[in-house]
Order: C-alpha cells, then structure tokens, then sequence
C-alpha cells in the first residue's frame, strides 16, 4: 500500500456533555502493525473506535482511515474495513450460513470460495456444529467467533477489534491469533482495543496506553518496558499507575475486606 499510515489521529476530543470520553488523543498506525488501544473500563477505547469508524463524529480534531475521512467518506472505508463491534450481534434471526451468504453478496465476494473459506474458519473455532442454528440461540463465545469471521470474509485493509477476546476460550484464543498473524502477513493491519494488559503485551506490535480519554503512554512493549525500567518499576505496575488502578484496587479490596470482617461473613 502507497500510503503507510493506515490510521491518523489528530488532537481528536469527543465529549457527551460533561464527560471528556476522548481528550486531545493523537497517534498512528502504520501498514502492517497491530496496534492497541489499552486501558481500563470507561477509558475511552470504543468512543475511539467509533470515531475512526465514522459512527460518531469528532467535536475536534483530525481522523484519517486508509487516507479518508471516516464521516465523509464513511461507505468507501466500510468497504475496506472489517470490523468486530463490542455489543453482540446484531442479525439474531439469521443463522452463521444465512449471515455469511449474506455478507458475501452486499460485499461482491465469491460464492464458492468464501463458503470454503467459512467452513475452514468454523471448522478451526470448533463451530461446524453451530452453522445451521440460529445466531440468537449460539453462546456469547460462540457469536463472538461468527462475528469474528464475518469482520475477515473481504480480507480487509484493516481490522478494527473492539475487545475480540471477550467470551473466547483459551483454544479460539490460539485460532484467533493465527487469524490475525495471517492477516498482518497477507499485508493487513490490525487495530485493537483491550483492557488486560497481557493481551495487549502478546498481540501487539505498539500499544496506546488510554485512561480517562488520554493517552498516557505510548510505544512498543520494549520502549514502555524501558519507560518503566527508568522509573524502577514493572510494566504491569507501571500500567496500574499511569491508569490509575493501583491504588484504588488496594483500597478496595480493604474496604470490602474490613467490610465482611464488620459483617462476620468471614
Ligand atoms: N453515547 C454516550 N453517551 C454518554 N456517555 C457516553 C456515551 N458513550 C460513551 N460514554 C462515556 O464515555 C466514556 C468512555 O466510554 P467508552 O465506551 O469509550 O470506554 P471504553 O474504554 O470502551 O470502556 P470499556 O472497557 O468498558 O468498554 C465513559 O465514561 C462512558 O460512560
Ligand atoms: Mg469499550
């Protein structure tokens, strides 16, 4: 691709009323890379997403996707994205193979080899079984692996992710990570958003550290590693810090602690 940087962001802020859900946040992702976006619940990952998606629009700043601007030309980038939403899917009244019959006629794809394509992806999350059934009556883990497959049907530019692991045990953890190699080596790009930091650590290639709409840190896992050597402490320490969980965890825990003791629960 002429164009190396697949994403732009630029000061972008996006406030509902009083809460600053994305404040002044810049970075970018470049062709090839899988990047993450990690931070805690309510920091401001899916607020991004929808911005680069087009779903929202920014009140400022600059957002660019494979060169375009996602509100304006918001058919084109949908073309060339794939996408795995947070909520659950939506296409309960469908079963996997009317989801991905369907996909593969509004996207142009070949009939023959995308039903190919499908059963070998069914087949490597251990979903066969699940093909003819309602996706209303699948499991949380089991929708989220269609919804995975249907985000990859038209090989896009990039994947956007919003927490794809949520729901997915340890086996479709590991198909799901050769999913992604083989797309970043077909040439793809990959942008994901994460709350556990292992899995930021073992996906990615750069990481947003985001907390209440900032970013709060940023680079490969080397550089926040060296970051954080500097300061004499562990990443994981350091990524409870600059989010700001540490303490607050600690409290916590002792204020339900001393609660249930007060309580003789314990
Ligand atoms: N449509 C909305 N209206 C009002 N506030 C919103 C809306 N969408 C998000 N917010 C608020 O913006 C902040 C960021 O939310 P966002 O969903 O982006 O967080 P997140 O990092 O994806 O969190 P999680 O890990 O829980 O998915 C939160 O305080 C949230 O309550
Ligand atoms: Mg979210």
């Amino acid at each position: 691709m002429k164009n190396n940087k697949i994403v732009v962001v630029k000061n972008l802020k996006k406030y509902f009323e009083d809460v600053k859900a994305v404040d002044d946040i810049s970075f970018e992702v470049n062709s090839g890379e899988v990047f993450g976006l990690l931070g805690p619940n309510g920091a401001g990952k899916t607020t991004t997403i929808k911005l680069l998606l087009g779903l929202l629009a920014p009140d400022e700043g600059d957002v660019s996707v494979l060169g375009m601007d996602p509100v304006i030309e918001d058919i084109e980038i949908k073309k060339r994205i794939g996408y795995v939403s947070e909520e659950p899917l939506i296409f309960k009244s469908l079963t996997p193979r009317d989801l991905f019959n369907f996909i593969a006629s509004i996207r142009h794809l070949n009939a023959t080899t995308t039903s190919e394509r499908v059963s070998e992806y069914m087949d490597s999350f251990g979903a066969l079984e699940y093909y003819d059934n309602l996706i209303a009556t699948l499991s949380h883990g089991n929708k989220q692996k269609i919804q995975i497959i249907a985000a990859i049907l038209h090989d896009p530019d990039l994947l956007v992710l919003d927490e794809p692991l949520a729901g997915l045990d340890a086996k479709s953890v590991r198909v799901f990570k050769e999913i992604l190699e083989l797309h970043t080596n077909n040439g793809g790009s990959i942008l994901f958003s994460t709350h556990i930091m292992e899995v930021a650590q073992d996906l990615c290639d750069r990481i947003a550290i985001i907390n209440k709409g900032k970013i709060v840190g940023i680079g490969t896992m080397e550089e926040l590693r060296l970051k954080a050597d500097k300061l004499g402490a562990k990443l994981e320490d350091v990524f409870l810090r600059l989010t700001e969980q540490d303490t607050s965890v600690n409290e916590i825990v002792n204020k339900l602690r001393a609660s249930y003791t007060k309580k003789n629960y314990i």
